[in-house]
């Protein structure tokens, strides 16, 4: 019989990020990898580049590790230093990334291929679905702190997370 659409395909998927906080967008990514690839690891970078995050290393990943429950082939864990070395220790075969705008693929691109110079693994490059494609993490960040109800665009376990460190309103 020929079961070649539906065989396992015998790879192991490293979804990398800052996940601060883990977007829909993000979920949407993820789904779509488990049912791809045979195993997906979210890995949270312990400390990302650009700016302290707002949620703890345990928070990010407690709110993932809830929002990705109902999938059996993700994983969650957290990696600290070059993306090629824990890409290597943990023998993944490819890289995911969610691409949301064209700015994104310029800087993906050669973030791509230094991962596979260094690493030998490949990056494939998932297209957001356009309803999230404007849902950034900095963005739900930015709009909730000014008051805005962000339901809609993350997962309710990193809403309950967000709604228990929501700054006290201003008092004049
Ligand atoms: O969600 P983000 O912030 O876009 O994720 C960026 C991340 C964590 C994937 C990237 O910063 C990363 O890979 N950091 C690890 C350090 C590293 O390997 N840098 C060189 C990349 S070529």
């Amino acid at each position: 019989m020929n079961d070649g659409v539906t065989s396992r395909n015998g790879h192991s998927a490293i979804y990398p990020g800052s996940f601060d906080p883990m977007t829909r967008g993000h979920l949407d990514v993820i789904e779509r990898a488990a049912a791809i690839f045979d195993k997906v690891v979210v890995a949270v970078v312990v400390n990302p580049q650009k700016r302290e995050p707002l949620f703890t290393l345990a928070e990010r990943e407690t709110m993932i590790r809830e929002s990705v429950k109902s999938l059996p082939n993700v994983e969650v864990t957290n990696f600290r230093g070059l993306l090629a070395d824990f890409v290597r220790s943990v023998e993944a075969t490819v890289i995911v990334k969610g691409l949301r705008v064209v700015s994104d693929f310029e800087s993906e691109m050669s973030t791509a291929l230094m991962n596979r110079s260094l690493s030998g693994v490949d990056t494939v490059f998932l297209p957001s679905d356009p309803k999230w494609s404007f849902v950034s993490s900095t963005l739900v960040k930015e709009v909730y702190n000014l008051g805005a109800d962000v339901a809609e665009y993350v997962p309710p376990a990193v809403l309950h997370v967000m709604q228990s460190k929501r700054p006290a309103p201003h008092k004049t």
